[in-house]
């Protein structure tokens, strides 16, 4: 795949939606620094130099929902920082954690025109060795202070890339579907059986068990009722 580097963005899924035709299927575009980097929920995006800010352009015949990338990537980059050497885990729906800090984050967007998908756009961020503000520093980490070690922004690219090469080979054999998303359970913090609360996209809280947990649905038995809980962030 085509790699674009910019030493700035804006964002650099902003970028990749915005150039969409422009881009091939598989088009990577990295900022060694976002200026309004964003994450869900319109959230600001810390992204200084150290960081790496990259998206990917997926524009297949077949495009899957956008769970399939989320999901992908998300146990991509729990392998590799695994790999690296640290011990990280998925936090519902496609944050990656490192003791009890988020290291990376994910943001799939879907590409319309009109009525029409085109597209989709995934960003992921990863604090490597930038600063974390001290305002983050309770929840969130980076790769140097979670090994020790500096490693180079473009290394962690390559790395990552290859890994979601072969993850993505591997999860188009049909027989691998299930040992795949046993992989993606195999590392999420939060399992069924687990008390939990979440925050809703409308600011509201709600706090029971889960009864199933999946990339697409949460459903969480509070009392009597069972909800089906399709965005959000655990607490
Ligand atoms: C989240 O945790 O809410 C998702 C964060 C996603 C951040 C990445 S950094 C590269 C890409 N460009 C953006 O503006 N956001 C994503």
């Amino acid at each position: 795949e085509e790699i674009f580097s910019f030493t700035e963005l804006p964002s650099t899924n902003r970028y990749a939606i915005e150039n969409l035709q422009k881009l091939p299927s598989g088009s990577v575009v990295w900022a060694l620094e976002q200026s309004a980097g964003y994450g869900r929920f319109n959230r600001e995006w810390h992204s200084s130099r150290g960081g790496l800010w990259f998206s990917i352009v997926f524009k297949p015949r077949l495009l899957k929902d956008t769970g399939y990338y989320t999901k992908l990537i998300s146990v991509g980059v729990a392998e590799l920082l695994q790999e690296l050497g640290c011990d990280a885990a998925i936090k519902w729906p496609n944050d990656v954690y490192v003791n009890g800090r988020k290291i990376a984050g994910i943001l799939t967007e879907a590409v319309t025109e009109g009525e029409k998908l085109i597209g989709v756009v995934t960003g992921i961020g990863i604090n490597v060795h930038n600063e974390i503000p001290p305002e983050l520093s309770e929840i969130a980490i980076s790769l140097k202070e979670a090994t020790t070690r500096n490693y180079e922004v473009g290394f962690v690219l390559k790395k990552l890339l290859n890994k979601l090469e072969s993850l993505r080979r591997k999860y188009l054999q049909v027989r691998m579907k299930k040992y795949f998303i046993r992989r993606w359970k195999k590392y999420l913090i939060h399992k069924a059986g687990d008390e939990i609360t979440v925050s809703l996209p409308d600011g509201k809280k709600v706090t029971g068990v889960i009864e199933k947990i999946n990339s697409e649905h949460l459903l969480l038995k509070t009392g009597e009722k069972t909800i089906k809980i399709t965005a959000g962030e655990i607490r």
